[in-house]
């Protein structure tokens, strides 16, 4: 996808994952970035730079992924979606039923508003505990699942989701799996050098490289 004068809309925008790509996403030739978030673990402070250019904006109306006819409205004339908002590994042990709502449901409601809204790439974040501890090495994207916790459970429930929505919708999907070379604190911003694989995110919405 050309991002030449595209809206994008990234769900989970306030978070570590999603501020930076936020920060990407102003160097491109983009109309529009519309963060969607509902600063469970997310912060203003972590988009203060981004929110200085005008293309930039929280969407004022609400936030969270639960709620779907906002979801949907805050997706209209969005020409693309990253879907970065989770209930991350501990919060899912802890509370499990929490994390199947947002994780599995809620990113269900993102695939729902993307095709409500023909929404044409949505990028959805897996994990790398998708494939647990390795079976074999390399560990490449062919890994074989090896999960063993719920949050990877949540992860791969989204993974099998997704080439459905892409297929019903000929919308394309793309699935990332950051390497754990990202897990940080949940409010430390990251050094340009460990954000290598968000601006893959940003490369594989640009050239629609899908794994599904
Ligand atoms: N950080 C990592 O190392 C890592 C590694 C692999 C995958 N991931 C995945 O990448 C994505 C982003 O991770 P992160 O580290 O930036 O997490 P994060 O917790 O920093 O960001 C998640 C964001 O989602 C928001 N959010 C939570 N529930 C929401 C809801 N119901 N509605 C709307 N927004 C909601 C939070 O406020 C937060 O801003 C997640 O899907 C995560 O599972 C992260």
């Amino acid at each position: 996808m050309d991002l030449t004068g595209k809206k994008i809309v990234v769900i989970g925008g306030a978070g570590l994952i999603g501020s930076h790509t936020v920060d990407h996403l102003v160097k491109e030739d983009v109309k529009e970035i519309l963060i969607y978030d509902n600063f469970l673990r997310g912060s203003r402070e972590n988009l203060q730079n981004a929110l200085k250019d005008p293309r930039v904006k929280i969407y004022d109306v609400g936030g969270d992924i639960m709620q779907t006819d906002i979801l949907q409205s805050a997706l209209e004339g969005a020409d693309g979606v990253f879907h970065l908002a989770a209930l991350w590994l501990l919060q899912c042990h802890e509370y499990p039923r929490s994390a199947f709502d947002v994780n599995v449901r809620g990113t269900f409601n993102v695939m729902e508003a993307c095709v409500a809204k023909g929404v044409k790439r949505l990028v959805y974040s897996s994990s790398a505990s998708v494939y647990g501890d390795a079976v074999r090495e390399p560990m490449d994207e062919d890994h074989p699942y090896n999960n063993k916790n719920f949050y990877g459970a949540t992860k791969i429930c989204g993974e099998a989701m997704a080439p459905e929505h892409s297929n019903t919708s000929r919308r394309a999907c793309a699935l990332t799996a950051e390497s754990r070379c990202l897990y940080a604190t949940p409010t430390a911003r990251l050094p340009e050098n460990r954000m290598r694989s968000v601006s893959a995110c940003v490369t594989i919405v640009r050239f629609g490289r899908s794994r599904a």
